[in-house]
């Protein structure tokens, strides 16, 4: 094999050359997306029509993403809505595309094959191998593109598992010197605080987690330092695992699979998490496909998978990607890591969320507190967890035990964890509706 990656390398310039009207273009999720690459292609604008590119949680404001006058030249669509993406989704050219994580790369490529793939990747290594960052659909992806263009980046940690790329694989490089784009290590506040209290106990030792990003998870980790030989087995592997890591408390000694390693299928975080991941053996970044797909993620025991949501229901239905019709997140790993959890032996699945939100009225501005317990979700919300596959819903009031239980102890339950402010209004719906007897 080739190993020479000089004779592959071109400019930006070159790179958008190759780009043709109706072309598809893929391009990673997150911090493995060719930021050079989208930083530029608003330049080519004047010479394309309607070229379709696929992002999954993007990171940065791109020129051809937020201004108007790219409409004709670019369609967007992605599987993970972002500020970004919540603020253009009305001109016109954007779409949400409904997906769970563990069939992202085989719905996709079912349905349509990209012309071009493109990501960034580590820096090569002297035998010519570099690794991505995510592994959720890039290797699939770049498996059948027509045309491959990575951006190689020595601040990239080089990391392993199913997520090796050989220069002999791709068609073009593209040398870059951009920082890792990083997910914040949010601080957690008082109520964070008041729900991790309630499902650290819930915790056992030898558990393997999924945490998903955000104030709430975060706050679980720091309740885990004092837990022994926990194992990760996540879609999103974050800063507060490799500070657990770190501190011993987490070993992977009681995986029933990949037993002493760390398993995810992206890693984002702050660079102390990249930093943990350079030339470390014991991360493995696998393909969503398999790490994600719950009859896997099932074959540990004592799995746990904590994700958050917007709205639930009285029955337990979670919307947890839209507000009413309009589309706020994606699903991502929610529901997979949720029935993964479910389907293993003494697995848990938490749902986490505070009880109120300061919601702001989208016609006045105006800010107000409401209750994210409501008796029905509002027309028009995306069900991402079904009640079905539901397990512990939890508020800063305490933990609600959905699986096996009636609606009627649904009911109760979820109104005892609401906000005391709304209790009373959600009893008497709950009643109005005949989710609970009249007296
Ligand atoms: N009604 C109206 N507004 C609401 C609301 C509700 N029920 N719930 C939240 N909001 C508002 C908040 O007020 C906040 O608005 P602001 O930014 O103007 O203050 C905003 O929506 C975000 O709420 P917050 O609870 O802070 O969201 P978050 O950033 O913690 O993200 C999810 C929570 C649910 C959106 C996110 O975890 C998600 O997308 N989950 C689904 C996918 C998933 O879990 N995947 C697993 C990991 S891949």
């Amino acid at each position: 094999m080739n190993n020479n990656f000089k004779d592959k390398l071109i400019t930006i310039e070159q790179a958008l050359d190759l780009v043709k009207s109706n072309d598809y273009i893929v391009t990673g999720l997150a911090q493995t997306e060719a930021v050079m690459f989208q930083e530029h292609l608003h330049k080519i604008a004047d010479r394309v029509e309607g070229v379709r590119i696929s992002t999954c949680l993007n990171t940065k404001e791109y020129e051809y993403i937020v201004n108007p006058k790219y409409q004709k030249a670019f369609i967007h669509e992605s599987w993970f809505y972002t500020p970004t993406f919540r603020k253009v989704h009305g001109n016109g050219n954007v779409d949400f595309i409904p997906n769970h994580l563990h069939i992202a790369s085989k719905n996709r490529l079912t349905y349509r094959k990209p012309n071009i793939f493109t990501a960034v990747v580590s820096y090569p290594d002297e035998h010519g191998y570099m690794s991505f960052l995510s592994a959720v659909y890039e290797m699939d992806m770049l498996e059948v593109a027509d045309i491959v263009i990575l951006e190689i980046n020595k601040k990239y940690p080089r990391t392993f598992g199913d997520n090796q790329v050989h220069v002999s694989d791709v068609d073009y490089l593209i040398e870059v010197d951009y920082d890792v784009p990083q997910a914040p290590d949010i601080e957690p506040s008082e109520k964070d605080l008041k729900i991790a209290s309630f499902i650290i106990p819930e915790i056992e030792d030898g558990s393997s987690i999924q945490l998903g990003i955000g104030g709430t998870p975060s706050a679980v980790a720091r309740g885990l330092i004092d837990k022994k030989d926990l194992g990760i087995h996540t879609e999103m592997f974050t800063t507060s695992m490799a500070k657990l890591i770190k501190a011993g408390a987490i070993t992977g000694k009681e995986k029933n699979i990949n037993c002493g390693l760390h398993v995810c299928t992206f890693a984002y975080g702050t660079k102390e998490l990249y930093d943990f991941l350079d030339n470390n053996p014991s991360v493995r970044i696998n393909r969503g496909r398999e790490v994600v797909n719950p009859s896997f993620i099932a074959l540990n025991d004592n799995q746990v998978s904590i994700n958050a949501t917007l709205t639930v229901d009285l029955t337990g239905q979670c919307a947890s990607e839209s507000l009413g019709s309009v589309q706020f997140s994606g699903t991502g790993g929610q529901a997979d890591t949720a029935r993964g959890a479910l389907e293993s032996k003494n697995g848990k699945s938490f749902i986490v969320f505070h009880s109120t939100a300061n919601a702001k009225d989208p016609e006045t501005g105006e800010r107000r507190m409401i209750s994210k317990i409501v008796p029905q979700l509002p027309l028009g919300s995306a069900v991402s967890l079904q009640r079905t596959d539901v397990d512990r819903i939890v508020t800063e009031y305490g933990i609600a035990y959905m699986q096996g239980r009636t609606i009627g102890e649904r009911c109760r339950q979820l109104i005892a964890i609401a906000h005391p402010d709304f209790r009373e209004e959600l009893t008497k719906e709950a009643i109005r509706l005949g989710l609970l007897p009249k007296d």
